[in-house]
């Protein structure tokens, strides 16, 4: 017979929960309960409940207690571990059954309560606790908490001594029903981890209260009012002296305004007074509408540049500082992204308030995923699914409304969302229609009903760029229904999630940017996603690294799939957030005819905020430059200026215009680059070939000017008496993750059964002429009739060695390659490195916007990006020529035209091998890759791999450098 469920497995938990309210920033005293609270941690679950007494000896025994921090997970303080799976769930799918060994942990801390607080009731409030915890006031049970990222309140006034300490004790259970429910792409972790805060509720207090701002643009007004519930049906009133309005609450005011957008955050302070409170209100005016298929706030269409957000911290999980909310919103705004989809829960609070003040627009989303239903068939089925299951609709309805009431006075929240990957059914019908009952003036979103019938705009996530045309279009397949194939062909779209930046890529943001900019009915989307959840670790010999699943023992994971954003674990933007930048910049630049047109691309905003000036460098020196006057642009409109008469160096000429902010901003100092544009006005000349010199025989070796050369091989021995490892040709690059077997468009197979990763190089022919030593050979692949039939021509001059490479497929090639080029090595201390080319940071064919001309200089430890699972990484592209030096000797080496390169302290064997940076062991060589080219990211771990014109088709290659000393 079945067992009895447990209370944590009840499907609606939740115990004497208060009817959830708006946040509020108040003059009502409260009490923060966070710090050092006692804590006991069982692995099963199995320990009494005795702690809840005013002393904790006489039970258990006081040695099983510690202390742990409110907030925190005790995962990460040393009691038990963490888990990471993305979709599965980490325990047998019996719902509403988890498992019997259920780690628990049990809380306890007391306090007094203030001897000023004149008030009537007392409160005490949590704001999440992962999975579930039942709370007891000085020995008497308050309640049961559920839904983790969501707040709970309780009134314990008549549990409270208001004369003596209190004692208040929590038990968290790791597993319970809720954890069905919450099944989002990361990492499992347990405990108190949002504050606990003790509310005085004074005599006459807000119990809620809801801002209704309107605007309307037309008119350029705003409509407040602001509804109020007062304890006792007392009146309250809403003074926003600014707009001279003094109303009663309930009251309509209209006022001139300046509307709140993404761009221009204007906040107008104001209060909202009872006989016994006064609450903070900082009011937003804006209108979120739907128009003409298009998503319009304040009557102008909004394109959304967005990414998806998780709360994450390398060191503390879930548990966020203030101070990284606001970085993470700052860095989001330096990098041009203007919206957040809150994936997969509400975050804290208070990190809505900071995109109130900084401007972003939010998809605020419901704590609700049950991804895991989805291997094992369930997303369809009844009984069982949540979203379909009648028994489930109180548990996900609830979720919904305590988002809801939350969060109804930020402005920055235009769309609420369902949650997501949770199938499709009724509950979330159920959810949908109470939460447009309660708050019309926002979208509601889900992106997995795909009948679209609960919401109001339409949303997909991972669609190819073929796929998004289609829908920019109108023309998408159609939905087997025709009266909901017609309302969704006529709501806009957006892409929830797409570029997923699972280690190196994405590749094709550009052509994504295209799309939505070239139909009105694509409204942007949210990119995959904004942090690598890497958590900060230790080797054995304390070097520090970032940990993904499989990494703290768990039996099943999947791996480093939780290491797929844009900013690494500590916060360092990594080359995909450059690239965003550049491809989401607000204002764009094309350049024709000596001339350049400047498009204002903002939503709503002008660009008196911005400078313009421009730069004429001649092959990476600045010769000229100056102010560029842009006048006051219309939002969508578009000037074409006169720039200034180039000056002539010699060399290449290259123009470049930037918009940098005229003036401090909350989120970036004057000066701070927004965007800029490119031309070459006069490409380069190509650099001249060295020849003159012929060959000569000295013993086992071949002189060639500067070149020595193994007579029998051919292969290059020394440059300039520099010892190097012979040029030998190299098609294999370390799998980045787009390429690993689950990408939708896998490679590395194929690579594999080629053989690809173990070439093998034959020589045919070493002919000395008067003008060259040609070695002519055969690359071919252990296993494999595959290959290509190679000629590396040497010559020569007095002062440099070239070096012409050709080499032309052999066989029935059905796969693009990773790379095509030469690589060679060096002695170790040859580390510092420059170039001129696109750059500073690593480029791809197609992930390469951010690159700009110029000339810079790393170390070769610089050009290494740390994802977390190593993989190829640090290309630079297109450069024009490169030196390695080591401080006394300079190695040149002259591309023609140009070439894309790698430097490392490792082989890509080597790379490919690594599980973790910490694998990667520098060898006593310099590793130099010279190529033709690579084949793009693309963005298949999860999403359309790498676009036709970007992939590298085994074609015959062509190309030379010269090397100088
Ligand atoms: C989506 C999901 C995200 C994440 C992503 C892959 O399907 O909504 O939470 O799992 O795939 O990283």
């Amino acid at each position: 017979m079945d067992r009895p469920f447990a209370y944590w497995e009840e499907l609606f938990p939740s115990r004497n929960v208060l009817p959830p309210r708006a946040q509020s920033t108040t003059d009502a005293p409260h009490l923060s309960l966070d710090g050092e609270w006692a804590f006991r941690y069982s692995p099963d679950g199995d320990a009494p409940v005795d702690f809840l007494g005013d002393a904790l000896d006489g039970h258990s025994g006081v040695a099983d207690w510690t202390t742990l921090a409110v907030p925190a997970h005790w995962q990460l303080n040393g009691f038990g571990a963490p888990i990471y799976t993305n979709r599965v769930y980490p325990f047998p799918v019996d719902p509403p059954y988890v498992p019997q060994e259920n780690p628990t942990g049990d809380y306890r801390r007391t306090f007094t309560v203030p001897t000023d607080w004149d008030v009537e009731r007392v409160l005490l409030r949590f704001d999440g606790i992962d999975s579930l915890g039942t709370i007891w006031l000085n020995g008497t049970e308050v309640g049961v908490v559920a839904g983790s990222r969501l707040r709970s309140e309780f009134d314990v006034t008549a549990l409270l001594r208001r004369d003596q300490e209190n004692v208040l004790a929590v038990r968290v259970h790791q597993w319970s029903s809720g954890s069905y429910l919450e099944d989002q792409d990361m990492w499992w972790l347990s405990g108190i981890f949002r504050s606990v805060t003790l509310l005085g509720r004074p005599v006459g207090a807000i119990e809620d209260h809801f801002v209704h701002a309107d605007y309307d643009a037309a008119m350029g007004e705003g409509t407040l009012s602001v509804d109020a519930v007062v304890a006792g049906g007392a009146s309250a009133r809403v003074r926003v002296p600014e707009l001279g309005i003094d109303v009663a609450a309930g009251e309509v005011a209209r006022v001139a305004v300046e509307p709140w957008s993404a761009e221009r955050p204007r906040l107008y302070s104001g209060e909202l007074v009872s006989s016994g409170e006064t609450i903070a209100l900082r009011i937003g005016f804006r209108r979120v509408e739907v128009v003409d298929s298009e998503l319009r706030v304040n009557g102008a269409p909004i394109l959304l540049r967005g990414t998806n957000r998780h709360d994450f911290d390398p060191d503390t999980g879930r548990v966020i500082s203030e101070a990284r909310m606001r970085a993470d919103i700052v860095m989001m705004k330096q990098f041009n992204l203007n919206a957040v989809r809150t994936s997969h829960y509400p975050p804290s609070a208070r990190f809505l308030e900071l995109c109130d003040e900084l401007g972003l627009w939010v998809m605020d989303e419901c704590d609700l995923e049950t991804h895991g239903f989805f291997p094992v068939d369930w997303f369809h089925k009844l009984p069982g699914n949540p979203a379909e299951d009648p028994r489930w609709e109180g548990a996900l309805v609830d979720r919904m409304q305590r988002l809801v009431e939350r969060d109804k006075n930020s402005p920055s929240v235009i769309m609420w969302s369902l949650g997501n990957e949770c199938g499709t059914g009724q509950n979330l019908g159920a959810m949908a229609r109470w939460a447009k009952l309660r708050d019309p003036s926002r979208l509601l979103h889900y992106e997995r009903d795909w009948s679209c019938q609960y919401v109001d705009v339409y949303s997909r996530m991972y669609s190819t760029h073929r796929e998004l045309d289609l829908i920019g279009q109108r023309q998408e397949a159609p939905f087997p229904d025709a009266d909901l194939d017609a309302k969704r062909r006529n709501m806009p779209f957006l892409l929830c999630e797409y570029v997923h930046s699972m280690g190196n890529g994405p590749g094709g943001l550009a052509e994504y940017q295209e799309l939505f900019e070239r139909y009105p009915r694509l409204a942007g989307g949210f990119t995959w996603e904004w942090f690598d959840h890497g958590l900060r670790s230790h080797t054995a010999d304390g070097e520090e690294y970032f940990a993904y699943g499989g990494d703290f023992g768990e039996e099943r994971h999947d791996g480093n799939f939780i290491a797929d954003g844009i900013v690494f674990p500590d916060g360092t933007p990594s080359p995909a957030l450059h690239e965003l930048k550049k491809v989401l910049q607000p204002v764009s630049f094309s350049f024709a005819g000596g001339r350049v047109s400047v498009r204002n691309g903002y939503d709503h905003r002008d660009l008196s905020h911005l400078r313009f000036t421009w730069e004429l460098h001649a092959d990476g020196d600045h010769v000229d430059g100056g102010d560029l006057a842009v006048d006051d642009l219309a939002a969508g409109a578009t000037v074409v200026l006169d720039v200034p008469a180039p000056a002539r160096g010699a060399g290449e000429q290259v123009l470049t215009v930037r918009a940098v902010l005229a003036a401090d901003t909350d989120w970036a100092p004057a000066g701070h680059e927004v965007a800029w544009g490119q031309s070459v006005t006069i490409p380069a000349a190509s650099a001249p070939v060295a020849a003159g010199t012929a060959p000569h025989t000295e013993d086992d070796q071949i002189v060639l000017g500067a070149a020595r050369f193994d007579r029998r091989t051919g292969g290059l021995r020394s440059l300039a008496g520099i010892d190097v490892d012979a040029p030998m040709f190299d098609t294999w690059r370390a799998v980045i993750d787009n390429d690993r077997d689950f990408s939708w468009e896998p490679r590395e197979a194929r690579w594999r059964q080629i053989g690809l990763d173990h070439p093998r190089h034959t020589v045919r022919a070493v002919e000395s002429a008067d003008d060259a030593l040609t070695v002519r050979g055969r690359l071919g692949f252990v296993g494999s009739d595959l290959g290509y039939a190679t000629t590396l021509r040497w010559t020569a001059s007095e002062d440099a060695v070239s070096l012409a490479i050709e080499a032309e497929p052999l066989g029935d090639w059905d796969v693009p390659l990773p790379r095509f080029g030469i690589r060679m090595a060096l002695p170790e201390r040859f580390a510092d490195v420059q170039w001129y080319g696109p750059g500073p940071g690593e480029a791809y064919s197609d992930s390469r916007q951010a690159a700009r001309l110029g000339r810079w200089q790393r170390t070769v430890d610089e050009l290494q990006t740390p994802y977390l699972m190593p993989q190829e990484n640090g290309n630079r592209i297109d450069a024009r020529w490169l030196s390695l030096s080591d401080g006394e000797r300079t190695l040149r080496i002259d591309a023609h035209p140009h070439v894309d390169f790698t430097v490392r302290r490792w082989r890509s064997e080597d790379l490919d091998a690594a599980q973790h940076p910490f694998d990667l062991r520098p060898t006593d060589r310099v590793w130099l890759n010279l190529d033709a080219g690579q084949s793009g990211l693309g963005s298949g771990s999860c999403g359309p791999g790498v676009l036709p014109a970007q992939r590298l088709l085994p074609a015959t290659f062509r190309y030379a450098v010269t090397f100088r000393f």
